[in-house]
């Protein structure tokens, strides 16, 4: 995409501690257009499955949260850009508005591109007219709420874009390469090809009382609240995530074709969808290959790089047929707790996941963040004594409290200053276009 005004800025700088609120605002704001450079206006219309939005939906309603819930409330005079666009880009807030069916976004080619930017321009100036009036307590909150909003549909805006690149048949790359060279190139320089897997080892964890949920200060969502105590037996979490070539080895075992690993809801969606692999692999003259934003390559380059764009299911049945388990939520945040936040986030520039060999290794060896969400064996479910914010946004989270699991950990494309401990994803079971992968536990 050209028509852009804002400054880029890369993913390496956008790592950097932000603490001013107008600093935070603004890094969130660029980076999403840092991650539109690569499309063009056609890309950004584009919704090519249930779950995705199109890129340029991602812009503007992005910019209508920070209108509806900060300018409108906290800037004395704010006049709105566009009063259609108030319900026009509502996502799902019922109490603010009514708005249209989710899968009619791929229609807006009005308002046109060039308007969208014009109201993140329009936005923007307003909350330098906002940060210049020294905001109140809550408007700070908000902004903080707004941008890490804004990062959510980054993450969304790459995975969405995944999508509709793969249901493109011309299978266009996003971006030629990582920011660091691809490690498919680099191993093939150092003459592994990708396939040298670090074995699978467990590490061990005593259990006993814990305590889960966000602590101490900064920012964070309403469902990671209250800290509250948990019970863990003894327990043991692998030390990397399952590899696309293990994937494969449970694919050739017929696990695609023996019920005796599915749910029974995991087993219907099996015959449902017709699923024989994860969401991007294609097999042509038996050959498997990956689809990812930096286009189509070979399972066989990739037989040490994370499994990704599974379903819970598919996690749940990989680690029966493994004789293993997924971890509860509870498990694995007690595990990492002590962990610093490290690993192949969409600040590396990689936009895919890496082998776990090829990272910089920490002490213990072990890097439970970064590359793939990890399905987690626990229900999307309200802590103990949650309380969701208070009015409309109240509707951010805790209404999706019903058929969902947790994932941890974040993913390829998910900001660093992003995640945290106690993050609490949450999809339904049968979802797959995310980063979603699978961490073994027993
Ligand atoms: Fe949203």
């Amino acid at each position: 995409m050209t028509a852009t005004t804002s400054p880029v800025l890369s993913p390496h700088q956008s790592s950097a501690v932000i603490s001013a609120p107008g600093e935070r605002f603004r890094a969130a704001r660029r980076q999403t257009m840092y991650l539109c450079q690569p499309l063009t206006p056609e890309d950004m219309m584009v919704q090519s499955c249930a779950e995705a939005s199109p890129a340029k939906w991602h812009l503007a309603h992005t910019t209508w949260f920070f209108e509806s819930f900060v300018l409108r409330e906290f800037l004395p005079g704010y006049r709105v850009f566009n009063a259609d666009f108030a319900w026009l880009f509502n996502s799902y807030y019922e109490s603010f508005s009514a708005f249209p069916e989710k899968r009619l976004r791929a229609s807006f080619s009005r308002p046109g591109l060039d308007e969208i930017l014009r109201y993140r321009e329009h936005v923007d100036e307003a909350m330098e007219r906002l940060f210049e009036r020294e905001p109140e307590a809550e408007a700070l909150r908000r902004i903080e709420l707004g941008a890490n909003h804004e990062e959510q549909h980054q993450e969304l805006l790459l995975t969405d874009i995944l999508n509709a690149f793969y249901t493109n048949p011309l299978k266009q790359r996003y971006r030629e390469q990582g920011t660091k060279g691809t490690r498919e190139q680099e191993n093939r320089e150092q003459g592994n090809a990708g396939t040298k897997t670090q074995p699978l080892g467990f590490a061990e964890f005593e259990g006993g009382l814990r305590e889960a949920g966000h602590a101490g200060g900064g920012f964070c969502f309403d469902n990671e609240l209250p800290r509250h105590r948990v019970w863990l037996e003894p327990y043991a979490l692998a030390d990397r995530l399952v590899t696309c070539g293990e994937y494969a080895e449970f694919m050739a075992d017929g696990g695609y074709r023996r019920p005796e690993f599915w749910l029974s809801a995991g087993w219907d969606a099996v015959k449902q969808n017709g699923w024989r692999a994860p969401l991007y692999w294609s097999d042509s003259e038996g050959e498997w290959n990956v689809f990812t934003l930096r286009g189509e390559l070979p399972l066989k380059e990739l037989a040490a790089t994370p499994v990704s764009q599974v379903s819970f299911y598919e996690a749940d049945a990989y680690a029966r047929w493994a004789g293993r388990r997924l971890p509860t939520e509870f498990e694995w945040e007690a595990a990492v707790e002590s962990q610093p936040v490290e690993g192949n986030f969409l600040d590396s520039g990689e936009f895919a996941p890496v082998p776990s060999t090829n990272l910089a290794q920490d002490q213990n060896g072990t890097k439970y963040y970064g590359d793939c969400w990890v399905w987690t064996s626990s229900a999307y479910l309200g802590y103990p004594g949650f309380h969701p914010l208070d009015g409309t946004l109240g509707e951010y989270n805790g209404k999706f409290m019903s058929g969902q699991m947790v994932l941890r950990g974040g993913s390829c494309v998910t900001p660093v200053r992003h995640i945290r401990v106690s993050y609490r994803n949450f999809f339904a079971p049968e979802t797959r276009w995310q980063f979603s992968g699978i961490r073994l536990a027993k």
